[in-house]
């Protein structure tokens, strides 16, 4: 039995993009009493498939199951709640968990009490809820990004009264404090300033998926960061789908990323890096506050995802590429050996030829030091889906595998710049590639391999860059 809904409770794209009021609501999380203990000894799993902010959602889930007894498990056939976080930022993203849901099929048969949810952004898309309830009946649990915080309400149901659990908010959200987190690093952090995104990019599905902008308060955001200083993190990353329009919403005072960024440098942590800048936005005053250095860190990725104007203006960026190499000129010119990366869209509706070739013109004259290319995905329901697009795809493909020849070279010229220099490092922890190496990132969010103890995971360590690849660069421990 399917468990009863309001209107108000299935997603719409078409209410998604409403933007009401620009008033956000501050809800305190609470788990109820009776969710208490419910988990105790079951097993969950989460498989993560999209963004920072949904990785950070996933340790918000997990932190509310372990709060409910829960403990967590790396092994699908060992798992009594299995939960698929997705992303529906791209349709290969969404091809594959619709290809999961069906290899997933037989653990059901295996282990009949075993729950098995999809969240996320994909159930936000109407069409994709409607088609998990048709196609996929043994789906337990279908909810999305705005109501995480009723988690143990739909473990609750679910398990109690063994019916399915379908519930997704399209309304404009709230921004709900103190939910558990259980973090998935034990010195790296995500720390999340803004929720939601109103840029509206043409092409793009997170507006809908994320509901409206809203910003947390400064006070909260500063007292996760001193909280998890005291429990030793070093590293911390500020996460919003455009960090530059952080505290646009305040109604009440006139604080903005910059003043943040500013806040967060007198404090006693290592490093503070943040996601995702919008071009736009980024104001004089955050290239300045950059500049104070310190714990600031010299790397910024900064979106472009065209090179020429008349693409950028279907997009609806707001920019133009001249905007665009100004921006990274003072930015260079303040913060001097800065690294900064970038994602292209390929292939959107009516690029010719010509555009293209200003998209070639722009990596190299922005001299990026990496960038995540794609090709352009039509999403149901965003205006960049019924532009005409005549391009074939093949044409798209050598598009991008040529760019992409031209990105590498990018990130082997970033990364030989340090050939011979000394570089601070966080510690991650041991190679993937090779068990006696140690890997971590740079100032400039660079991969270095170097051997050293296990003992210096964790650390901030000086290392000698020996020689640079394309992806990572290797190195020697200063003695
Ligand atoms: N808020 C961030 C991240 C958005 S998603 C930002 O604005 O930069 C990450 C990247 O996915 C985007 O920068 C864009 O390059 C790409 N992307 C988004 N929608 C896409 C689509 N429909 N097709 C292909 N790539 C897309
Ligand atoms: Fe999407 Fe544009 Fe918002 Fe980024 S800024 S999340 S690309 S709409
Ligand atoms: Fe994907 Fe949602 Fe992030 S669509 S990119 S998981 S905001």
């Amino acid at each position: 039995m399917e468990k009863d809904y309001s209107k108000y409770f299935t997603p719409s794209l078409k209410d998604a993009r409403k933007r009401l009021s620009k008033e956000t609501d501050i809800v305190r999380y609470e788990l109820k009493e009776s969710q208490f203990g419910i988990g105790k000894h079951l097993k969950y799993m989460i498989k993560t498939y999209g963004c920072q902010a949904n990785l950070a959602d996933t340790e918000r889930i997990s932190g509310i199951l372990e709060t409910m007894g829960y403990s967590s498990t790396e092994k699908e056939e060992e798992a009594d709640l299995l939960l698929l976080n997705t992303c529906a930022i791209r349709e290969n993203a969404e091809n594959r968990v619709f290809g999961e849901l069906g290899r997933l099929k037989p653990l059901k048969k295996t282990n009949p009490n075993m729950l098995l949810g999809i969240c996320g952004c994909m159930p936000q898309e109407e069409k994709v809820t409607a088609r998990v309830r048709e196609k996929f009946p043994y789906v337990d649990l279908v909810f999305g990004t705005h109501n995480i915080a009723n988690l143990g309400t739909y473990v609750e149901q679910a398990i109690h009264s063994l019916e399915r659990v379908i519930e997704v908010y399209s309304k404009e959200g709230e921004i709900i404090e103190n939910i558990p987190i259980k973090r998935d690093h034990f010195k790296r952090a995500w720390v999340n300033i803004m929720y939601g995104c109103d840029e509206f990019c043409t092409y793009c599905i997170v507006p809908y998926t994320r509901g409206k902008e809203r910003s947390r308060l400064p006070e909260h955001i500063l007292g996760e960061v001193e909280e998890l200083i005291r429990d030793g993190y070093v590293e911390v990353t500020l996460l919003g789908q455009n960090v530059n329009a952080y505290g646009n919403d305040f109604t009440d005072r006139s604080y903005r990323f910059s003043d943040l960024l500013l806040d967060l440098h007198r404090l006693p942590i290592e490093r503070i890096r943040f996601t995702t800048s919008h071009p736009r936005d980024l104001d004089d005053a955050t290239i300045l506050a950059l500049a104070h250095g310190g714990n600031l860190m010299p790397y910024l990725h900064l979106p472009v995802q065209s090179g020429s104007n008349a693409v950028l203006k279907r997009m609806n960026r707001k920019y133009t590429v001249e905007d665009y190499l100004e921006k990274i000129k003072k930015l260079r010119t303040l913060v001097p050996g800065i690294s900064i990366t970038t994602d292209i869209i390929v292939g959107f509706p009516g690029e010719s030829e010509e555009d293209y070739q200003a998209t070639l013109d722009l990596v190299q004259r922005a001299d990026f030091e990496g960038a995540y290319t794609f090709i352009f995905s039509p999403r149901d329901g965003t205006p960049a889906a019924k532009y005409e697009d005549i391009t074939s795809a093949a044409t798209k493909k050598e598009r991008l595998l040529e760019l992409n020849k031209l990105v590498n070279e990018g990130f082997l010229r970033g990364n030989k710049r340090f050939e011979g220099k000394k570089v601070r490092v966080l510690v991650e922890g041991v190679s993937r590639q090779r068990e006696s190496m140690l890997t971590g990132y740079t100032e400039h969010n660079k991969i270095v391999n170097f051997k050293g103890d296990e003992s210096m995971i964790g650390r901030v360590v000086e290392v000698n860059i020996t020689k640079a690849f394309t992806w990572h660069l290797s190195g020697e421990i200063q003695k």
